[in-house]
Formats: structure tokens, sequence, C-alpha cells
């Protein structure tokens, strides 16, 4: 088993193909995007299975694929069919807004995939359009409604946002009663890809459970599954569930199971922190795989205790220029 120096579990690896993305959700990038990192500072495929391959051998047991779109990069399905024959992979999940994934659903169940997490932050079309800057919100819906049909699980990702789309809490709260999916409340965080329009958190996980409790009062606790992000709930009688995730007030922490690969190939042992090693870097200057063990033993090893601490740690200033596409989430 790997464990950190604070002796929590490390099994969760997410790794983000692209910071690409054919949406321009404005609490992610700008609307005139990023600069969009060049071909030869990604991680090819084969670099990225490599890594995969010791990690898995090291103790990761569920991959989650991430972006910016894990779509938009070409033949993701040969990555994904690829890291699915991984031995010892227990768990191959994606992170996608949706957008390209319907025409996939068929062979992603084929390979094993067992659970979708959609970004999905309003049911309303024209929100949908002022909030991603792109008018995709029918395709998003048949990706969702594809991976019902192929009893694949849902979840639902939602940012909430101080004057954008609460408004849409309840009735995505209500899309739980018929449809079996988890809808799931995302605090907003900083990394916006400007470093601006970001006032601190106004909508936090409590605000938001209260926000829901009040048109439904019965709302009751379910058990949070280990290292869940999110607190979770079901109303009586709906077929969904519903979670708050306090990604900005990071309550969870102390059972943190996850590093992440940043599609450059940064390795972030939190996603707050600002990358502790460079693991394209390390195999392109031919590191073996002894060696390569040993210096992520030694980057496991130095974990800071919680996301506060990383992000008082990081190098630069927190200003957060950062996109949470070239993070991965
Ligand atoms: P499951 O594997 O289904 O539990 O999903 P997940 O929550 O790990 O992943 P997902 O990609 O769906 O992320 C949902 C939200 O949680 C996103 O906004 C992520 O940025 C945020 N999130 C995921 N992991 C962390 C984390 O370690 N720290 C913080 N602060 N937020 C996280
Ligand atoms: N704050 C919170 N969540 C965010 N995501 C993207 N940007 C932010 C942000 N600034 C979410 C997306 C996606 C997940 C990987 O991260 O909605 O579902
Ligand atoms: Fe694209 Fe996701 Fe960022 Fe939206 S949040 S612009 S879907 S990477």
């Amino acid at each position: 088993m790997l464990l950190d120096n604070h002796g929590r579990k490390i099994n969760y690896l997410r790794l983000a193909v692209t910071d690409r993305c054919n949406l321009r959700c404005f609490y992610c990038m700008p609307e005139e995007g990023l600069d969009w990192l060049s071909r030869k500072e990604l991680m090819t495929y084969e670099e990225m299975l490599a890594a995969c391959t010791v990690l898995v051998r090291m103790g990761i047991e569920k991959i989650r694929i991430t972006g910016g779109e894990p779509f938009v990069r070409k033949d993701i399905m040969k990555l994904l069919t690829a890291l699915s024959k991984l031995d010892g992979l227990k768990d191959l999940s994606i992170t996608t807004n949706g957008v390209l994934t319907a025409p996939h659903v068929a062979d992603l169940k084929k390979i094993g995939v067992r659970s979708v997490n959609l970004s999905l932050d309003t049911l309303d079309a024209n929100r949908f359009f002022a909030i991603t800057r792109r008018d995709e919100f029918a395709n998003v819906m048949d990706t969702m409604h594809e991976l019902l049909n192929h009893d694949v699980e849902v979840k639902i990702n939602t940012v909430v946002m101080a004057g954008k789309n609460t408004e849409d809490i309840i009735p995505l709260v209500k899309l739980t009663r018929n449809l079996p999916v988890v809808v799931r409340f995302i605090e907003e965080m900083p990394f916006n890809g400007d470093g601006h329009g970001y006032s601190g958190i106004v909508w936090d996980y409590v605000r938001i459970f209260d926000e829901i409790r009040q048109v439904f009062p019965d709302i009751t606790k379910v058990p949070d599954p280990m290292h869940s992000t999110a607190y979770n709930y079901q109303i009586p009688g709906h077929q969904g569930s519903v979670g708050i995730i306090a990604a900005y007030s990071r309550t969870f922490c102390g059972t943190c199971n996850r590093i992440r690969i940043t599609p450059q190939g940064t390795l972030k042992n939190c996603l707050y922190d600002n990358g502790v090693l460079n693991i394209k870097d390390l195999m392109r200057e031919g590191i073996g795989e002894v060696e390569l063990k040993g210096t992520l033993l030694a980057a496991f090893n130095s974990r800071e205790k919680d996301g506060w601490a990383a992000e008082s740690k990081r190098a630069e200033n927190p200003d957060f220029r950062e996109s949470m596409a070239t993070i991965g989430g």
C-alpha cells in the first residue's frame, strides 16, 4: 500500500490529457481561451501509459481521465483502451463536459468504464450559453441519456456561482427524482485562468445545503464512500442522490487519496500546490523505472497536510492565474 507522510493512502490518480477545451466556462478560462500547450510540451500517450504502469505497480488503483476536455484530444479511446488493460487497475473513470462524448459511450462501456462525471452547471439552455459561451446544451443532455441507457453511472458536477446559476440548484436536485443520477454541487474555486473575477467563496457548502433543505426539509444524509470529496444526501423517494463538494473549504483533505498529473506532465500532490516534479521531463531524460519509483516515493513523502498548507507554500503567490483546464480539476 502506498502511504504518504501523513499516513494517508494514495490510490487515486487524476490524469489530465489536454489543456484544450471546446467550451469556455467563465469560471475556468477567459473567452479567448488559454495559451494552449504545444504538442511537444504535452505528454504523449506512450509517456502517459508508461507513467500509469509504474504508478499502478506502486499502488494506484483508480485513474480518472480529465482535461481540459479529454475528448478533444485525438484518439483518446486508444489511451483509454490501453489503460483499461493495466493489471491492478480497479477503476477507470472520466470527467467530461459531455459535448463530444455520446458517440463513445458504447465503447466506454465495452472497455469497462463504470462511471462518468459530467460537468453541467444548469438545465437552462440560455444560462448554459451564458456560462460556457458555447451552444452545446443539447449535446450534453444527449450524452447524459446515452450514459444512462448504457447503464453507466452518471455524476453531474455543478459549480455553484453567485449571480449565475443558483436558481438551478433546485431544478438540478429535482432531476434526481426520476433519474438515477448523482448531482454534485461544487464550491467555486479561484482557478479561472486570469486571476480575476473571483471574489472569495460566496456559496459555500453550508449555504448550498441550506438552500436545498428549505425546499426539501426531509433531505437525509447517506453514507459517504471512503475518500469521498462529496457529502452525500438523498431526498426520500428520489431515484438519484445529491452531493456537496467543499472544494474551496477543503474539508476532506484529511483522507485525501489523490495525486495529479497535468497535461504537461507535472506531478501535483494537491490541487492547490504548484507541482512537485515533472514526470515527462524525467522520462525524456531517460530515467529508469527503479529510479522513477524512488523519486515518486520521495515526492509522496513530502505532501502537505491539506490544501490550505499547499496553497500557502506555493512558490508563486497564489493569485490563481492558473486555469482548472491546465490542472485537470
Ligand atoms: P469521484 O471519483 O466520482 O469521487 O469524483 P471526484 O470528485 O474525485 O472527481 P471530479 O473530477 O468529478 O471532481 C469534482 C470536483 O471536485 C471538481 O471541481 C474537482 O476540482 C473537485 N476536486 C476533486 N478532487 C479534489 C481535491 O483533491 N481537492 C479539492 N479541493 N477539490 C477536488
Ligand atoms: N471551481 C470549481 N470547480 C471547477 N471546475 C472547473 N473549474 C472550477 C472552478 N473554478 C470543475 C468542472 C469539472 C471539474 C473537473 O472541475 O466543473 O466538473
Ligand atoms: Fe472546459 Fe471544463 Fe474548463 Fe468548462 S470547466 S472550459 S468544460 S475544461
